[in-house]
């Protein structure tokens, strides 16, 4: 059973958009999936990388079309954007130093993070990014 299941409520009504969050949430769901079947210490380093990589880029085009469509509070929602990546590279940090504990929580904290985030911070975007055309 998979730990994340997209829902349409998490749609940010920005299809380029809700397909790199659908694609995050695979990457946690992998995280998860490994975790349970005991290989958490060994992929989640490579699978943290390819999360992090993946979600800068994420956060990067998310950024640039909020500037384009001129949209308010950009400046408070990059910082939640910082927030995170600077949250997870610290994780993967402890990880390569061996400190495995933290997988056990990991994919959940990721997964609860991203929804809340979608709720709170994306979902405020939409109007805007949809009155500039963009889809
Ligand atoms: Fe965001």
């Amino acid at each position: 059973m998979a730990l994340f299941v997209w829902k349409n409520e998490y749609s940010v009504k920005v299809q380029s958009i809700d397909k790199e969050h659908q694609r995050i949430f695979e990457m946690i769901n992998e995280l998860h999936e490994a975790m349970r079947v005991g290989q958490g210490s060994k992929v989640a380093p490579a699978i943290l990388e390819r999360l992090l990589d993946y979600t800068r880029e994420h956060f990067a085009y998310e950024e640039s079309l909020m500037q384009k469509a001129k949209y308010p509070d950009l400046g408070a929602h990059r910082i939640e954007h910082v927030k995170l990546t600077t949250a997870v590279s610290k994780m993967k940090q402890d990880f390569d130093k061996g400190n495995t504990a933290i997988s056990l929580t990991l994919a959940d904290f990721l997964k609860d993070w991203l929804k809340a985030h979608i709720a709170a911070r994306d979902q405020k975007y939409t109007e805007y990014l949809v009155a500039a055309g963009i889809n």
